[in-house]
């Protein structure tokens, strides 16, 4: 499966690594910090690659969303259609020090996260998930993510 991993930080880096350790096609994107990505591509091994954020988007069925909360209205506008792909969000509405309520969306809608995703993409398929996962367990090798039990 193509998966663009929009926001290539702890999670979407970690995330993507994981997918693209088992062999699906990941394509890393959204960062300040092109030469980040490409490290991150390299790592991730030879399935992995790296394109601008629509690109990356346009070549995949599923995008992984895995940028601040703050970001989410900016990106949700320059990312194109989604129609039709499954999109997954780990956004948090929490600050990062876990404190307040949902925040920082612009629209001020009293929705989840993951609701005010699939208003932005109304024919995309949303789910919310790894939401209270940490970044830590995603990339620890002792985790339990991805073995059979
Ligand atoms: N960390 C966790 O354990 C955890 C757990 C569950 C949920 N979450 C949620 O997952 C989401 C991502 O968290 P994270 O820890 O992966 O964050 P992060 O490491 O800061 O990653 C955010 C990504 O967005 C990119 N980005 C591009 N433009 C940006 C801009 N103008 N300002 C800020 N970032 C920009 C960053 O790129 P560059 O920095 O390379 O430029 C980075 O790749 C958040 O909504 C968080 O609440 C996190």
């Amino acid at each position: 499966m193509k998966i663009a991993i929009v926001g290539s930080g702890n999670m979407g880096g970690g995330l993507g690594k994981l997918w693209a350790k088992a062999g699906h096609e990941v394509v890393f994107s959204y960062s300040r910090n092109p030469d980040k990505l490409q490290q991150l591509a390299v790592a991730a091994g030879n399935q992995a690659t790296v394109d601008n954020m629509k690109e990356a988007i346009e070549k995949s069925q599923v995008v992984m969303l895995a940028i601040g909360v703050s970001a989410l209205e900016e990106v949700m506008s320059a990312v194109g259609s989604l129609d039709g792909k499954i999109v997954i969000t780990c956004i948090s509405g929490l600050q990062p020090d876990f404190t307040g309520q949902t925040i920082g969306l612009a629209t001020n809608l009293k929705v989840s996260v993951a609701e005010r995703v699939q208003q932005l993409a109304p024919n995309a398929a949303v789910v919310e998930a790894f939401n209270i996962t940490f970044a830590d367990i995603i990339a620890s090798e002792s985790r339990g993510l991805g073995r059979s039990p």
